[in-house]
């Protein structure tokens, strides 16, 4: 497989890591099991057919493996694949000169394609749905419009918004795959990977404590694992401990839920300043001073998905189990609200 990254993927310090910690094939990638089972047929089936694979759509939170999986799939495919992102295809021009640069068969991969400027994105349509580019010749009652050929290509698109994007683009996805947070004892499994790449050896019961609290998320797992794996160096302990691994953990200030400093700080924020809710969104930004956006995509999810957050129309609530979790009572009048149920 030969890749080329047009533009927009820089790999800076941990990038590099990142990179050679990659799953090439399918049978390496852990977990994500309905998702990986579906993709192999569709895969299998395109090469029997001597097809490009249909359009692929992959969304999830981030560290999930996304972009993991759009690499693995070139290359079970047996093709190139072109790597960009929306925010790096700044006009229709650039697009064109990437779909007319593609060869039969190739990936085209797109990060953060709920980034597409709109002009672009009317670009893609027939692209992705004739396999043809459409340009416009001259200016003013001379124009005409012009179609040109494309190869067959595969697309595939990451986004952690799914709601973002347009319901026409969304739609010419033939495949799309929804990636979910990871049980622990796949993180775990992921974990005895990293650890054999990195040299380092651990515990499964250390394995496991990091597993459990990386937030479901294989790139939060293997960055702990790097930290603990300094804590051990510093103890020149061989193997992993479960204790290194608790004491490491601590020191990093995360939780036994894998909650770090902000989450907490946002969870304690809700309950203490706002008596745990409704809060807009924009007001949980300011107090972790981050942009809504970030906070939608990078904590809401996980907070979430452990049941420690609610989302109403009038705004973000903290649960019964946020207070818990906090150690703080919660007042006996919102816990009433939350059976009744608060809308
Ligand atoms: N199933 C998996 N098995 C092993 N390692 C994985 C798996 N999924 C992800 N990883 C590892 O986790 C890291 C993050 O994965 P990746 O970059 O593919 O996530 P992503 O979904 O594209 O994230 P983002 O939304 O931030 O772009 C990578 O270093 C990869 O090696
Ligand atoms: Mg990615």
């Amino acid at each position: 497989m030969q890749e080329r990254i047009i533009a927009g993927e820089a790999l800076p310090g941990d990038k590099e890591l990142e990179v050679t910690l990659r799953p090439q094939r399918l049978q390496d990638f852990v977990g994500q099991e309905r998702a990986k089972a579906n993709l192999e047929v569709f895969i299998q089936a395109a090469k029997l057919r001597e097809e490009s694979l249909d359009h692929v759509l992959l969304y999830g939170p981030p560290g999930l493996g996304k972009t993991t999986l759009a690499r693995i799939i070139a290359r079970e495919l047996g093709v190139n694949i072109q790597t960009t992102s929306g925010p790096a295809i700044e006009r229709p021009g650039d697009l064109a000169a990437i779909l007319t640069g593609l060869n039969q068969g190739d990936v085209l991969f797109i990060d953060e394609i709920h980034r597409l400027s709109r002009t672009v994105e009317e670009i893609l349509y027939p692209a992705m749905e004739d396999f043809a580019l459409d340009i416009i010749v001259g200016k003013g009652p001379s124009a005409r419009s012009l179609r040109l050929d494309l190869v067959h290509f595969t697309l595939i698109g990451a986004t952690t918004r799914i709601g973002l994007l347009t319901s026409p683009l969304r739609d010419r996805f033939g495949v799309v795959a929804r990636l979910e947070y990871y049980q622990p004892e796949a993180l775990q499994e992921i974990i005895f990977r990293t650890a054999s790449i990195l040299g380092v050896t651990i515990t499964a019961e250390a394995a496991l404590e990091v597993a459990t609290r990386a937030r479901g998320t294989p790139r939060i797992a293997n960055r702990l694992l790097k930290r603990v794996r300094d804590f051990a160096q510093v103890k020149s302990e061989d193997m992993i401990s479960v204790d290194t691994a608790r004491g490491a953990l601590a020191s990093l200030e995360v939780d036994p839920l894998g909650l770090d400093r902000s989450d907490r700080q946002l969870l304690t924020a809700l309950i203490n300043n706002f008596g745990g809710g409704p809060v807009g969104l924009d007001t949980l930004a300011a107090i972790l001073s981050e942009d809504a956006g970030t906070v939608e995509e990078v904590y809401e999810p996980f907070l979430l998905q452990q049941g420690l957050i609610m989302r109403t129309a009038r705004g973000r609530m903290a649960t019964s189990l946020a207070y818990r979790h906090m150690g703080i009572e919660m007042p006996a009048g919102l816990e009433q609200m939350e059976i009744t149920g608060s809308e």
